[in-house]
């Protein structure tokens, strides 16, 4: 009777009034346990997963951010099965018991909240290295993984390594304790997790060998490993007050990885990619019913928050903070972040105050950006008076109403601009009449009202405005510009964001008019572009092959007001194929050019005549011709790495090769003991244009390797086909939400967390017809109208309808 047992909770009646000792001792069945949340099963190891309230699962505990303590843990277990014993911190003893068992001690001396404790158990083998600090401690690093991935560790070594070595010389923060582990798990519910010296990892972001990761696979690992890392300040020893103010770490350690890798590799191409991210996803998020704020004021499930708007919002939120104090700005206010925070559990508006105070700025209206929801919109018109040398520029801002804000306050919006003279130049910017020496040719307008006019003097003839410069702020511009402009600017505009932005919207114009009128011939402006494109000398190739790349399916429908996900792909397809027949001999002089080049090495350099190589072929494999066929067999069958062998195969299965089966079948015999390498295989063939594409896929839910259990398999098979295939789940019979709607509905008893992330492409039916809307929410109504439904799926679900 002194204590109480609830679903929830542990109810203590009568505690004594001092400070008391509570010893509980809980019996967990981790087998059973496929949520993935606590501690569980994965393969012949145990492990665990904390964040954001998997240690309840584990013991009672005050299981929230802002309880910080110090762990001594003791794992006992069989030496056979598990040879390996590791939790956070520094292991302090060890020792051998009876009945063929060992135990080992490990301590950790930071303090630390229960999300970030971790403990894992395996027969696990180890890669060793070191690091020596600036001040000359020398870390050691440790990567454990199955005995038979050894062989894929080493690029995983070197990015913790850049990591630590950048985070020294941009951050000033050097590593703490004296070891580094990290651990590759095959049953991952998301990317990888930050546990104080035991980080736990997703196999995908580790495990890379030339012949199984691609390039795309090894920038990713750089990433997350960096990501992981950078959170040890930014989320470890500063760690949340509450889990509201999840995008104090993760929006701000998202923003320093994308500082990270924008350093190891292009700049441009990787901010493209960033904002190509935001673009398609957050900003989908944004407009949908389950819209919410960087820092939101209510969850259900904090599990579902774990989002596009905190993780990749919150870092342009952290990024215009860096844009409107400066690099030295921004590094003072982190500066004083540490020396203020360390060891505490904050709010992002801590973090703002100390961008404040060690910048004397007011950013009050600028913390609007973690309140309010829904993207906003910039309407901008521009007049020139040519008696008068000035040029105007108008801006309005808006944001559309997002559930539970149906007004909203002015954002405080930066705003990089430049505008160009008929020369091509830049022209320099007088916004005083009296004439300065040396004005800049760009300038950053702070938009703070709903509506705002800047004038420009001496302007001597009507230029052409580069905009939102770097995409200086995450907000939808409206301006008319034509397509003459948008191909000046993607000749001349010196930033190299705006000028693949040119490009895009360019592009995104005449596949949209396509699409609504098929016969519609394709613009000379276009196809002229391109040709003066490809025909440059480039230095930075893996940026060429993104200027050639056409926005995807998914942001051309974001552009629309009802999708028509048929009319965009077959527009799409057909500028592609256009531009291939014109470009045919440009394409495939860069082509024969990377095959020459090739090394097979992983580099920048590389891997970016890869990427150009493959761009082309992509083109190239439209034309269906014989020699096209021939090109993609010829690489799929001569491929030395995995980044060409897997485009090969793409271009292939996308396109009825008549070979198509037999060069699957070949890739999954050779792979199939490699189960990073067999996704790919599952999403490939989900992401199909081939018609019976949904057949296919429900066929491959009864392959002997797909298994609900594992959420790798479920996002390549089941999400690959409702996120990255929009012609097939959106086919008119409706058949493709069903297949979702059964897939959520089965794995829903499985792992809730992961139904609840797969079902959201079903929550997106605003913008299509009536027909398909009806659809998409009767398999919305079909999962709620489970008694048994988790409480994850059940916010998503009852919040989107
Ligand atoms: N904090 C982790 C990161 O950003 C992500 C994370 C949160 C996570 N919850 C999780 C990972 C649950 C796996 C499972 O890196
Ligand atoms: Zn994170």
């Amino acid at each position: 009777n002194d204590y109480r047992v609830t679903e929830e909770n542990l109810v203590i009646h009568n505690p004594p009034d001092d400070v008391f000792s509570l010893e509980i001792e809980t019996i967990i069945n981790p087998a059973k346990n496929t949520q993935l949340q606590g501690l569980y099963k994965s393969d012949n190891m145990l492990c665990t997963q904390c964040e954001a309230q998997g240690f309840r699962r584990i013991t009672y505990f005050l299981d929230q951010p802002d309880i910080m303590a110090t762990y001594t843990t003791t794992l006992v277990a069989d030496k056979t099965v598990y040879p390996v014993l590791l939790s956070n911190g520094n292991p302090v003893d060890r020792g051998e018991l009876d009945n063929n068992q060992h135990w080992v001690k490990w301590e950790d001396p930071f303090p630390k909240p229960s999300y970030l404790f971790a403990i894992v158990a395996g027969d696990l083998a180890c890669i060793e290295d070191s690091f020596t600090t600036v001040s000359g401690r020398s870390i050691k690093l440790e990567i454990y993984v199955e005995e038979h991935d050894l062989d894929k560790c080493a690029h995983a070594m070197r990015s913790l390594q850049a990591s630590m070595a950048w985070d020294e010389q941009n951050y000033g923060r050097e590593y703490d304790l004296d070891l580094y582990m990290i651990v590759a798990v095959s049953h991952f519910n998301m990317g990888a997790m930050e546990n104080k010296g035991l980080n736990i990892f997703n196999t995908q972001f580790v495990l890379a060998r030339p012949d199984t990761a691609t390039d795309s696979d090894y920038e990713h690992i750089e990433g997350v490993i960096g990501h992981e890392y950078f959170h040890n300040w930014t989320g470890n020893r500063i760690t949340c007050r509450d889990w509201f103010q999840l995008s104090l770490k993760e929006g701000l350690t998202v923003f320093r990885d994308q500082q990270f890798s924008a350093d190891q590799t292009s700049q441009a191409v990787k901010r493209i990619n960033d904002v190509n991210g935001l673009r398609t996803r957050q900003f989908a998020e944004d407009a949908g019913p389950l819209a919410h704020p960087v820092r939101p004021d209510s969850y259900i499930e904090i599990n579902n928050f774990y989002t596009s708007t905190v993780y990749e919002k919150g870092a342009e939120v952290v990024r215009m903070i860096h844009t409107l104090v400066g690099t030295f700005g921004f590094r003072a206010g982190t500066d004083l972040y540490f020396q203020r925070h360390d060891g505490e559990a904050v709010t992002t508006d801590d973090f703002v105050k100390c961008m404040e105070d060690a910048n004397q700025v007011d950013l009050t209206q600028f913390r609007l950006w973690y309140d309010q929801a829904g993207t906003p919109e910039l309407t901008m018109d521009t007049e020139y008076d040519a008696v008068q040398q000035r040029f105007i520029i108008n801006f309005k801002q808006q944001c559309k109403p997002t559930p539970g804000q149906p007004t909203k306050q002015a954002f405080h919006i930066p705003v990089r601009l430049a505008l160009f003279g008929e020369d091509g130049q830049a022209i320099k910017l007088h916004q005083d009449e009296a004439q300065i020496e040396n004005a800049a040719a760009e300038t950053l307008l702070e938009i703070k009202a709903k509506t705002s006019t800047f004038c420009f003097y001496h302007v001597k003839s009507k230029p052409v405005v580069s905009v939102l410069r770097g995409f200086s702020a995450p907000v939808r511009i409206n301006l008319q510009q034509s397509l003459d402009d948008l191909v000046f600017l993607a000749q001349n505009d010196t930033d190299t964001f705006n000028r693949w932005s040119a490009i895009q919207n360019l592009s995104s114009q005449v596949i949209i008019g396509l699409s609504e009128e098929p016969d519609r011939p394709v613009p000379g402006q276009l196809l002229k572009t391109f040709k003066t494109i490809i025909s440059q000398d480039w230095d930075d190739l893996a940026y060429l092959a993104t200027l050639l790349t056409l926005p995807s399916e998914q942001y051309l429908s974001s552009l629309t007001t009802v999708i028509n996900p048929d009319g965009i792909h077959h527009a799409r397809n057909a500028v592609q194929q256009q531009l291939a027949v014109q470009l045919q001999q440009q394409l495939f002089n860069h082509y024969q050019q990377a095959v020459e080049r090739e090394t097979n090495e992983i580099s920048n350099q590389a891997a970016a005549q890869r990427k150009l190589k493959n761009v082309c072929l992509n083109y190239l494999a439209t034309l269906q011709t014989r020699e096209s066929n021939e090109l993609c067999v010829k690489q799929f069958e001569h491929a030395g790495n995995m980044t060409d062998e897997l485009a090969a195969l793409a271009a292939i299965t996308f396109h009825s090769h008549p070979q198509r089966k037999n060069y699957l079948d070949q890739f999954y015999r050779k792979w199939q003991s490699e189960p990073l390498v067999i996704d790919k295989w599952f999403s490939l063939q989900a992401t199909s244009p081939l018609e019976n594409t949904l057949e296919t896929v429900e066929a491959l839910t009864r392959h002997a390797d797909f298994n609900l259990n594992t959420p790798n398999r479920v996002r390549s098979l089941v999400s690959a086909f409702a996120v990255n295939n929009p012609l097939h789940f959106h086919q008119t019979n409706g058949a493709g939400y069903l297949f979702l709607m059964r897939q959520v509905q089965q794995l829903d008893k499985i792992n809730p967390q992961i139904a609840a992330r797969i079902v959201i492409p079903l929550t997106q039916w605003q913008r299509h017809t009536q027909q398909r809307q009806n659809q998409m929410k009767q398999a919305l109504q079909t999962l709620l109208s489970r008694t048994d439904i988790s409480r994850d799926l059940y916010e998503i679900v009852s919040k989107s309808l």
